[in-house]
């Protein structure tokens, strides 16, 4: 499956009980900055789990254009022999990050401070996405960057050959951004300083401290700030990828939907800049159990147990959660039309600017399947119709979203009638397994 490619339309029926294991792919932030990380340390940074879907694909040869060797063998482990923090290479060709902000941005930070130039581009979605929240704070530290209107891809950054570090306040609640920001600083001389008012998800920071950088996290009446000193000799790490929680929240999802279901998400991260959305299932009334709760790399992990949950009532989102669960909106949305009452979900401007207007794409759907949805700028309003009671039988455009893709595709298996996406292709950008992996536990989706 692939976003480029021609279409792949899906249908899920109304299925059965969901049971059984389901082992999700590992996760995407971490995928990527495990390649970036290891790319910037000098030697040889083993990777095991790591998310083989398009976007980190698409990392991974990124890497490799920057000089980095990048190889997996037949186990599916990943060796990164990296160039060290400054000796990124030129590359040579346009660097395509299909369908990745996350990609394209990270890997613009970590070559602005370098003296070298470098074009990227991606598929309709990205080229449509704004980046000028990362080339802004990147000129600071004196890259120049030239794209299209309004910030966007294709786009052209040339790296500062002599850059100064920055303190730069996150003005949006973007881990993206803030990692773009530590990754320049990487090169830079000094002190980099980010603050972010909303904590969002640290695996940058976590990740650098693991490779040896001299990182430090404060909470702060002005909100977190984080200090990086400047050009440390990385040293390469063994790094065994987690399994996404923003993957596992579908299984869950679903199998919370799903009459008589009992399904088993094991190894799942609840580190709690992600794990929002479980928080907010529970309050829903959810049944969803965190078993054989542990800690492993320095981070909080549980399996997850959901069932079938015939009582869910609607709630309100807490806005400082929202950074916490941002991916999972889409799926919680769905979620909420099951639901007896409203949920609530205020500020949530981001959603708007993600691999679509997943406000827009979702409000879309379902609306078409029955359901009523309010919406503004940074806020909309499912109302819930109760278990059983869901239309269903529309169609929906995914808008070259994977999460949309599947979010509509859990709603199909607990409505009335069938839903329909007109492109599953996306899909394969953060869970190539999606499909196997559903129809294992007892969905019924088909092509076509
Ligand atoms: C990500 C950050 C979030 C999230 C994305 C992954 C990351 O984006 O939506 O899927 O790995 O840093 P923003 O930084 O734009 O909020």
């Amino acid at each position: 499956m692939s976003g480029h490619g021609t279409p792949i339309p899906m249908i899920s029926h109304p299925c059965g009980p969901l049971a059984g294991r389901a082992d999700v792919p590992g996760d995407k932030s971490i995928s990527h900055r495990a390649l970036i990380l290891g790319a910037l340390s000098v030697g040889e940074t083993v990777i095991t789990g790591l998310l083989e879907g398009d976007d980190v694909l698409d990392t991974a040869k990124a890497m490799r254009a920057f000089g980095a060797e990048v190889s997996r063998d037949e186990h599916g482990t990943w060796r990164v022999h990296g160039v060290g923090v400054g000796g990124f290479a030129e590359p040579s060709q346009v660097i395509d990050c299909g369908n990745s902000g996350t990609g394209v941005r990270l890997i613009m930070g970590a070559m602005a401070t370098s003296p070298i130039t470098a074009t990227f581009t991606g598929d309709a979605s990205l080229n449509k996405r704004p980046m000028a929240r990362v080339t802004d704070p990147l000129a600071l530290f004196g890259a120049r960057a030239v794209g299209r209107s309004g910030g966007r891809l294709p786009m052209t950054v040339v790296g500062a050959a002599d850059p100064v570090p920055v303190r730069y306040e996150v003005p949006v609640p973007s881990a993206q951004v803030k990692s773009a920001v530590l990754l320049a600083g990487l090169n830079a001389p000094g002190q980099t300083v980010v603050i972010e008012r909303e904590a969002t998800r640290d695996h940058t920071e976590r990740m650098l401290a693991g490779f040896g950088a001299t990182i430090t996290t404060e909470d702060t009446p002005e909100g977190r700030v984080i200090t990086l000193n400047g050009q440390p000799d990385l040293i390469p790490q063994g790094i065994a990828v987690p399994r996404d929680p923003s993957s596992a929240a579908f299984p869950v999802c679903a199998a919370i939907l799903t009459p008589g279901s009992d399904v088993l998400v094991p190894n799942i991260g609840l580190n709690p800049t992600r794990a929002g959305l479980f928080t907010t299932l529970r309050e829903m009334g959810a049944e969803l159990e965190y078993e054989n709760l542990r800690e492993e790399g320095g981070e909080p992990v549980a399996d997850l147990r959901a069932r079938f949950s015939p009582d869910l009532r609607g709630v309100e989102v807490p806005p400082a959660r929202a950074a916490s669960m941002i991916d999972e909106y889409p799926v919680l949305s769905v979620v909420a039309a099951f639901a007896t009452g409203q949920t609530v979900m205020r500020g949530v401007r981001e959603l708007r600017v993600k691999e679509s207007d997943r406000i827009a794409a979702m409000a879309a759907g379902l609306r078409a399947g029955g359901v009523t949805v309010e919406d503004g700028p940074d806020w909309w309003i499912v109302h819930g119709l109760g278990h059983g009671n869901v239309p269903g039988g529309q169609t929906c455009e995914s808008h070259l979203d994977h999460r949309i893709a599947m979010s509509f595709l859990v709603m199909g298996m607990a409505a009335q009638a069938p839903v329909s996406v007109d492109d599953a292709g996306p899909i394969a950008t953060s869970f190539p397994v999606f499909e196997p992996l559903m129809a294992a536990l007892g969905a019924d989706i088909r092509r076509g």
